[in-house]
C-alpha cells in the first residue's frame, strides 16, 4: 500500500503550491477577504513532499498549519502572492494555484482607520483591479514548467458547470484548470471535494470526490 511504501514519482521535482485566500487591506483594521481555508493547497503540499518534491508553498491567511518540511512564503495581498509566486516560479517544474486571489483591492488604502461619522448612512468603496496571477504565469512560461489552475464557481448546473471552465481554461492557457463547486456550505471550509480537471482543450482528464487529500493524489498523478 501507499503507506508504507510510498511513491517516489515527485523527487527531485519543485513544485510550488499557492493556497489560502488573499486579504486587501481598507485601512489598518479592516480587509476585504475571502472564505478560501486553504486546506486544498496545503493538502497538494502533503501530498507532493510525501511524494518526494521540494515544495514550496505560498500561504495567503490559511486557517490550518503548513507542512513543515515545505519551504513557506507567507503573503497578505495579490500583489504580495504575486511577487512571491513569480519569484518562486522562476525555478519550478509545477506550479499549481490553488489560491483564492481577490480580483480587486481597493484603490486607495487608508493611513487611519475609517469612522462612521465621516461616511454616514452609506458608503462607496473604489477598487482596482489586480492583476491576473495565472494568465501572467501562462504568458511568460517555459516548456517543461507545467501551469495548474483552479476555478471555484457556484453554478449549480453541472453542464453549465462544464462550460464555464471550458471558458475559463481558454482565457487562462494553463495546462490544467481544476473545477469545483463552491457555495455557502460546499469548498472551502470542508475537508472534502469533488473536482473535475480539465486539459488544454477543455476535455476532462480526471473526476474525483473524497478528501482533500486523495483529491490532491489524484491531482498530483495527472502532473506525474
Ligand atoms: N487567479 C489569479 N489571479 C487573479 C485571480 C485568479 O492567478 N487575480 C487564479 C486563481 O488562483 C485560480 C484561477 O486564477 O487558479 C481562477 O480563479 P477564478 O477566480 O476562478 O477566475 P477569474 O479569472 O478570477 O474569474 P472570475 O472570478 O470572474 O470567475
Ligand atoms: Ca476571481
Amino acid at each position: 500500500g501507499r503507506r508504507g511504501d510510498p511513491r517516489r514519482d515527485l523527487a527531485g521535482k519543485h513544485v510550488v503550491i499557492t493556497a489560502g485566500g488573499t486579504r486587501e487591506p481598507l485601512d489598518p483594521v479592516r480587509f476585504l477577504g475571502n472564505r478560501s481555508s486553504g486546506k486544498q493547497g496545503v493538502a497538494l503540499a502533503q501530498a507532493a513532499l510525501a511524494r518526494g518534491a521540494w515544495v514550496t508553498l505560498i500561504a495567503a491567511n490559511l486557517e490550518v498549519p503548513a507542512p513543515a518540511s515545505a519551504d513557506v512564503r507567507r503573503v497578505g495581498t495579490a500583489l504580495e502572492l504575486d511577487a512571491a509566486v513569480t519569484d518562486a516560479a522562476a525555478h519550478a517544474d509545477v506550479v499549481i494555484m490553488a489560491a483564492a486571489v481577490a480580483d480587486y483591492r481597493p484603490a486607495a488604502v487608508r493611513a487611519d482607520k475609517i469612522k462612521k461619522d465621516d461616511t454616514g448612512d452609506s458608503l462607496l468603496l473604489e477598487l482596482t483591479r489586480n492583476p491576473d496571477i495565472l494568465a501572467g504565469l501562462a504568458a511568460a512560461g517555459r516548456p517543461g514548467r507545467l501551469l495548474i489552475g483552479f476555478a471555484a464557481e457556484t453554478e449549480p448546473d453541472a453542464d453549465r458547470l462544464l462550460a464555464l471552465g471550458r471558458t475559463k481554461m481558454a482565457r487562462k492557457g494553463c495546462d490544467f484548470l481544476v473545477l469545483n463547486r463552491v457555495g455557502w456550505t460546499e469548498g472551502f471550509a470542508s475537508d472534502r471535494n469533488e473536482i473535475t480537471v480539465l486539459d488544454r482543450r477543455g476535455d476532462i482528464v480526471c473526476e474525483a470526490s473524497g478528501s482533500k487529500l486523495s483529491v490532491a493524489e489524484r491531482i498530483l498523478d495527472l502532473i506525474v
